[in-house]
């Protein structure tokens, strides 16, 4: 006779509520959004099925929808048109860019419904494609992380005068929160808060989002004498590192940062459960493009079910220790049901 039966705690769907240790409800997924300049536009991205890229008179509607579905932030990501990018990024600071318009837009739309969150990194306003501004090293090009510095701080506080809660650095300049922190307190903007992708790999997994945002490294670069590297990985965290993510978290946290992010979600989950246990700061993991394609091209060919499998997953990363996942599938999975009740 066997006297420990943990089965009894499976027997029927409310007894396994009872005994059910994780939660994924909307207010922990965080929708991502790209923005154009042109206010109409709509063109789906061939690689990520349901993602578009939306104009801002699109993303309100959108926003609309993911407010009714019960989501509570979103972070927008700018498209910019090839003409508007150049070698230092400089639309980055433009007022009138599509992000700043649209941070105006949904403030004005939603109030504080919404927690208004932006990524501020240069790579979709430079034409090499690079998170900072170019120099010249001893191995040839190389981005120029104290030159890139200013940049990113006025970019986050063009941001905040249009109307952000958070700015989100994802470039991965070091030193940034802290350049960050300084240009939007010497700004007036002390409220608003640094989302800092504290802890992001050099992954093969954004190659969907770089479709989306336009934004691969190594391209165009015409302006510059010698050729841009083609990967991020003097700046992006390398895959094989957990001590190193440590080391990240604590720069983060004595620099001024708000929430941290770990990015991405599904190959790293042991990352997130060290961030967690390290920090007393909101941990965010970023469930990127290549995870979403992974998952919604599987399920198109018949492979998985979509519904189970997005859960399974979006429950694997809250398991680990995310408070809140940035995630492509957020509004679907709120509306849908995927989350708890
Ligand atoms: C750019 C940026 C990237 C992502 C978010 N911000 C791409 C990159 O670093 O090349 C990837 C997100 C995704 O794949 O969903 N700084």
């Amino acid at each position: 006779m066997t006297v420990e039966r943990p089965r009894r705690l499976r027997r029927h769907a409310a007894v396994r509520d009872l005994a059910a240790e994780t939660t994924l409800l909307p207010r922990h997924l965080i929708m991502p959004y790209f923005v154009t300049s042109q206010p109409d536009e709509r063109t789906p991205v061939a690689s990520l099925p349901g993602v578009a890229r939306l104009g801002v008179n699109q993303l309100l509607s959108e926003l609309e929808r993911a407010a009714k579905a019960g989501i509570r932030a979103v972070m927008l990501f700018g498209v910019l048109q090839e003409d508007r990018k150049d070698a230092s990024g400089s639309s980055a600071e433009d007022p009138n860019g599509p992000v700043p318009t649209a941070l105006r837009a949904a403030r004005e739309a939603f109030g504080q419904d919404l927690t208004l969150m932006t990524d501020v990194c240069l790579c979709a306003h430079t034409d090499h494609g690079h998170c900072g501004v170019l120099a010249s090293g001893p191995h040839g090009a190389t981005v120029d992380n104290d030159a890139s510095l200013p940049r990113l701080a006025a970019m986050a506080a063009v941001h905040a005068g249009a109307g952000a809660d958070f700015v989100s650095p994802s470039d991965m300049m070091d030193g940034r929160v802290a350049a960050i922190r300084a240009g939007l307190d010497g700004a007036g903007h002390t409220d608003v808060g640094i989302v800092s992708y504290a802890v992001k790999y050099a992954s093969a997994f954004y190659g969907p989002f770089r479709d989306a945002a336009g934004s691969a490294p190594g391209g165009g670069g015409e302006t510059q004498a010698w050729r841009p590297p083609d990967d991020r990985k003097t700046y992006q965290m390398d895959p094989r590192n957990v001590r190193e993510a440590r080391r990240e978290v604590e720069l983060d946290v004595r620099e001024g940062a708000d929430m941290l992010i770990v990015k991405p979600a599904g190959p790293y989950l042991d990352v997130i459960r060290s961030v967690r246990e390290q920090t007393h700061l909101p941990v965010v993991a970023y469930h990127v493009s290549g995870e979403y394609a992974m998952l919604e091209h599987a399920a198109a060919h018949g492979l998985l079910d979509r519904a189970a499998a997005v859960r399974e997953t979006l429950i694997g990363i809250r398991r680990a220790g995310a408070d809140l996942i940035l995630s492509y599938h957020a509004v679907t999975a709120a509306e849908e049901g995927w989350t708890d009740a």
